[in-house]
C-alpha cells in the first residue's frame, strides 16, 4: 500500500523491545517517529539508533516519541540494544519492532523488491498527534540519515502548525520564515508584529514567529 502525506499512519501491534504494543497506543498524543532499519547487527543501523537515543532530551522537547523497526526477533534486539548503548555510550529509551513476519514493513511499504526482497529501506515517516502522516522520506540501505534534518523538519512542521507560516529552502529555526499567501501583506502586518520584509508580492519574510528574538 502506497502512504501518502495526510493519511493515517496504519495501526498495528507489534512485539517489541517494550513488549506487546498498539502503535496508536504508543503514540498517545505525541507525535511518531517510525523509523526502519534493514537488519540487526549491521553498522550503520548501530550509529542511525544510538543516535536516535543520544538525541532523546531534543525529541521529548518536541513531544516526539520514536520507534524503529527491523525484521529481526525480540531477543536479537534486545543483544543489539547493548551493542547500541556501549558503543555510541547512550541509553536506547525506545521500542524496537520485532518484523519478522514483516507485517509492520508491508504495511508501510518499507521493502522495497528491486533495492532487497528481504530488508527494509531505511525509512522515515513522522506522525502527527492526530495520527497522520505529515512526512516520510527514503534512503538507500548503504546511507546513513541526517539526524539534524529530522529535527529540523518536526521544527517546521510544528511552526507552521501554529503560524500562517512557510519555511524557505535550507531554513533553519530562529532564521526568517515565509508569510503564508493567504494573507494580504496589510495583514501580515497586524499579524506578524516583528515586521515583515516584501521582496515580491508573493514572497514576504518574517521573522521566525516561535522564537523570543
Ligand atoms: C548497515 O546498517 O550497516 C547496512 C545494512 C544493510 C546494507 C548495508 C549497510
Amino acid at each position: 500500500m502506497t502512504l501518502h502525506l495526510g493519511d493515517e499512519a496504519p495501526n498495528f501491534q507489534a512485539t517489541t523491545t517494550y513488549g506487546v504494543i498498539n502503535f496508536h497506543d504508543y503514540l498517545g498524543d505525541s507525535w511518531g517517529l517510525l523509523l526502519s532499519h534493514p537488519a540487526d547487527y549491521t553498522p550503520v543501523c548501530t550509529t542511525e539508533l544510538g543516535r536516535t537515543a543520544q538525541l532523546s532530551e531534543e525529541f521529548k522537547k518536541r513531544n516526539v516519541k520514536a520507534i524503529a523497526v527491523s525484521v529481526d526477533g525480540v531477543e536479537d534486539h534486545h543483544h543489539w540494544v547493548k551493542d547500541i548503548n556501549e558503543v555510541k555510550e547512550t541509553k536506547v529509551d525506545f521500542p524496537l519492532i520485532a518484523d519478522q513476519d514483516r507485517l509492520v514493513s508491508t504495511l508501510y511499504d518499507m521493502i522495497h523488491p528491486n533495492a532487497s526482497g528481504t530488508q527494509t529501506v531505511r525509512s522515515v515517516f513522522v506522525i502527527d498527534p492526530q495520527k497522520k502522516i505529515r512526512l516520510t522520506f527514503t534512503y538507500p540501505a548503504s546511507t546513513g540519515r541526517n539526524f539534524n534534518e529530522i529535527l529540523r523538519v518536526i521544527d517546521a512542521l510544528q511552526l507552521t502548525d501554529n503560524y500562517k507560516v512557510a519555511t524557505p529552502a535550507d531554513w533553519n529555526p530562529g532564521e526568517d520564515v515565509i508569510v503564508s499567501n493567504a494573507i494580504k501583506t496589510e495583514d501580515a502586518v497586524k499579524q506578524f508584529p516583528k515586521g515583515v520584509n516584501e521582496v515580491k508580492p508573493y514572497l514576504r519574510y518574517t521573522p521566525d514567529p516561535g522564537t523570543n528574538k
